[in-house]
């Protein structure tokens, strides 16, 4: 009997203080709590918010965000009582871009600097900002015309290695894109030539190890276990990560290493370290070399890769216009190498990149943290909340694109530009923190896509857009793999 009391008194004590806790958390709390309920979004439910959305194994994210084309280019989803707010209309996507309000990565940025350090991409604005100016006379006008020659001369070597592989499909292509990416980028960005055998099947090459550590970083924020320190330290992926990483900065650490050897021979005249050691503004106290290279290759190279894939398949879904871009390759370039003056002549095929990219988006999410209330029209977000843009959102919404699983690469001409809202398309995001490669990327994906469609024809097992699955990782994924293969052209 005494101790059935002292049950029931725990639990009094218990309950009066969960009721307590749950009162104070809701009156201290009361305005985020409405701000947040009025903005749109599908039930939630309490503690687990829209978690249960994920419940299902087979849900696939992009079959959610279809979902959100309902809401008024706004829309909520709670992890718990974290607030995610996705944002699609350009006009709220502008201001979320722009804004000092939002100019921070938010916490989960915290994995993948955990991962490829605190440099770009996931840093703080204050510590991004001195890294940017350093680094940016790498990607001025000047710098990018320097490289020219380098992708002519990585792609002739791409094509004849695809002319190898001429007639056969079970290929894979994304290994081997990446590899072309590795290839230009330690070149143009790093001044230095990793001997890259575009050929080689060895697993745990540099190229591997980028798009493994992306992989397993996705699976882990999407593994809520994994989330737990204790239990991520123990698991498999851990493991694996940190043998990719390892491979990923011995590679690293060689470059610098040849870098110190070669120094005074004018070797890496043009490269990221000159202009890191050369800017007063850049303390290298704060930041290594080797965590300023890190998201540059990892970006570069995955990023790139997907893209050029996603071309490659849309070229082969449409035969039409892959004859085009064939003939305006030999009317404008012929068979020399593509000069820099050739570039603006290449129209359909910068087009024909650029839609691409609006339907096949590579880089699939990024996000911004609100340091304040921030207001959209009439909704309120409040402050600590995640503003999450996912570019395939915004770039397959029948409101900003008509027809748009219709591949149509007249939507990149000039007066059609000129007439929507820059922020209706948003693969490499705008503002302060938008991609500093973007560029770069599209004038290698210009000579690479040029030079492989002047020599070959290139096929696809897919017989629509439609068909494409594409897998939620933090970079595109093709689940199905590329289907592609290619004919050496007579
Ligand atoms: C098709 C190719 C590419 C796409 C679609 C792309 C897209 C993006 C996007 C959307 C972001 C912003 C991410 C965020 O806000 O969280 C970003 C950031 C960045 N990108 Fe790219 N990127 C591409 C290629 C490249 C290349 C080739 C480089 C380097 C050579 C590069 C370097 C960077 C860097 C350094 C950042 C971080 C900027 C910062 O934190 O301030 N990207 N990219």
């Amino acid at each position: 009997m005494e101790h059935f009391d002292l049950q029931k008194v725990l639990f009094s004590i218990f309950f009066v203080t969960l009721l307590t806790w749950c009162v104070n958390y809701l009156w201290w709390n009361r305005r985020s709590i409405i701000c947040t309920w009025r903005i749109p979004g599908p039930p939630t439910f309490p503690i687990i918010g829209n978690s249960y959305k994920f419940f299902r194994r087979d849900v696939e994210l992009f079959d959610i965000l279809i979902e959100y084309f309902q809401y008024p280019g706004i829309g909520k989803f709670l992890f718990g009582n974290k607030l995610w707010c996705l944002i699609f209309e350009p006009r709220y996507i502008q201001k979320v871009l722009n804004s000092s309000i939002t100019i921070d990565k938010p916490k989960d940025y915290d994995r993948v600097t955990e991962l490829i350090g605190e440099g770009l991409l996931s840093s703080s604005y204050e510590i991004s900002q001195p890294i940017r100016k350093a680094v940016a006379p790498m990607f001025s006008e000047k710098a990018l015309m320097t490289y020219v020659p380098i992708f002519n001369q990585s792609s002739a070597l791409f094509a004849n290695i695809l002319k190898q592989l001429a007639g056969q499909k079970s290929i894979h292509w994304e290994t081997i894109t990446a590899k072309y990416f590795v290839d230009t980028s330690c070149k143009t960005l790093l001044g230095f030539n990793v001997p890259i055998n575009l050929n080689e099947s060895n697993k745990y090459d540099l190229a591997y190890c980028i798009r493994r550590v992306i992989d397993l970083l996705t699976y882990r924020y999407v593994s809520i276990w994994l989330n737990v320190r204790f239990l991520w330290n123990l698991s498999k992926t851990k493991k694996e990560i940190d043998k990719c990483l390892e491979i990923f900065e011995n590679h690293v650490q060689q470059i610098l290493k040849k870098r110190i050897e070669k120094n005074g021979q004018d070797k890496f005249e043009n490269d990221l370290f000159r202009y890191i050691d050369t800017n007063p503004g850049f303390s290298k106290a704060e930041v290594s070399d080797i965590d300023v290279i890190k998201p540059l290759l990892a970006l570069s190279v995955e990023v790139s890769s997907i893209t050029l894939c996603t071309v490659l398949i849309t070229l082969a879904l449409y035969p039409d216009i892959q004859q085009q871009v064939h003939q305006e390759v030999v009317d404008v370039v012929g068979q020399q190498q593509i000069k820099i003056s050739d570039l603006p002549r290449l129209e359909l095929t910068d087009r024909v990149i650029k839609e691409t990219m609006r339907l096949f988006p590579p880089f699939t999410i990024y996000a911004r943290e609100t340091t304040a209330e921030l207001h959209l029209d009439q909704y309120i977000i409040p402050a600590d909340s995640t503003m999450v843009i996912f570019p395939e959102l915004v770039h397959r919404n029948p409101k900003y694109w008509k027809d748009p699983l219709q591949f149509d690469p007249n939507r990149f001409l000039p007066e059609a530009v000129a007439q929507r809202n820059p922020y209706a398309y948003i693969p490499f995001s705008h503002g302060a923190r938008n991609c500093l490669g973007w560029e770069h990327s599209l004038v290698n994906l210009k000579i690479v896509t040029a030079t492989v469609i002047r020599d070959l024809k290139v096929f696809t097992d897919y017989k629509s857009i439609e068909e494409i699955k594409r897998n939620f990782k933090l970079i595109l994924k093709l689940p199905e793999g590329c289907k592609l293969w290619f004919e050496i052209r007579k």
